[in-house]
């Protein structure tokens, strides 16, 4: 075994495109790596410093989509970008979208499936950002993405997690197993 020094190599990690709106009403996207399921209807985004966070300042309402193999170019670029330099960056990534029927945010077309999200407490709160927990108000998903049972099927999204270790997007792979069951295996 090799040892490294403590960082931020929480495995696998998710690409979670952040929606919002600019003071004008144009929609703004970023990326963010640092963000997972907080309760049952919640979750959290470790947020520094972006025009998503201004946005979020003024109007507490977000997306929150998953990155995918066709997503991959456009959802690197808006997390490389600003919208604080690059007023139309969505629009750059070639991007649609609509405002959300739930919250006041954008939800992008190419996404299977988005999280219209409202911020239920900033934690932390200073001039670098905030930790958000966000309450999960609504969940759209394409019809083209759903199972035979009606829920969506994760499988068939391509989604992608990124690799802190050698800054890349992976894949997902194929279902390998049945949680809560196939352990029974060894009781
Ligand atoms: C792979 C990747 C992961 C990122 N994760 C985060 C994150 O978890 N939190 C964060 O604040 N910024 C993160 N960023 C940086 C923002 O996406 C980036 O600063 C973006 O340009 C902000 O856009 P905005 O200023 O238009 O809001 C990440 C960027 C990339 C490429």
């Amino acid at each position: 075994m090799k040892n490294f020094k403590p960082k931020a190599w929480l495995l696998p990690q998710p690409v979670v495109i952040i929606g919002t709106y600019d003071a004008d009403g144009t929609p703004n996207a970023m990326n963010a790596a640092w963000a997972g399921q907080w309760d049952m209807n919640e979750i959290m985004i470790s947020l520094g410093s972006h025009a998503t966070t201004e946005n979020l300042n003024r109007c507490s309402d977000f997306t929150v989509s998953f990155a995918t193999v066709d997503t991959m170019v456009g959802a690197d670029y808006v997390g490389i970008v600003s919208g604080k330099k690059v007023h139309d960056k969505v629009e750059k990534a070639g991007w649609k979208s609509v405002k959300g029927e739930n919250v006041n945010a954008p939800i992008f077309s190419c996404f299977p499936i988005t999280m219209e999200c409202r911020i239920k407490e900033k934690l932390f709160e200073s001039e670098s950002g905030f930790y958000l927990i966000g309450e999960i108000v609504n969940i759209v998903c394409d019809e083209a993405y759903l199972a035979e049972d009606g829920k969506p099927d994760v499988e068939k999204m391509q989604l992608i997690t990124f690799d802190p270790v050698h800054n890349g997007y992976i894949a997902l792979g194929n279902r390998v197993g049945n949680a809560f069951h196939d352990g029974t295996a060894l009781k």
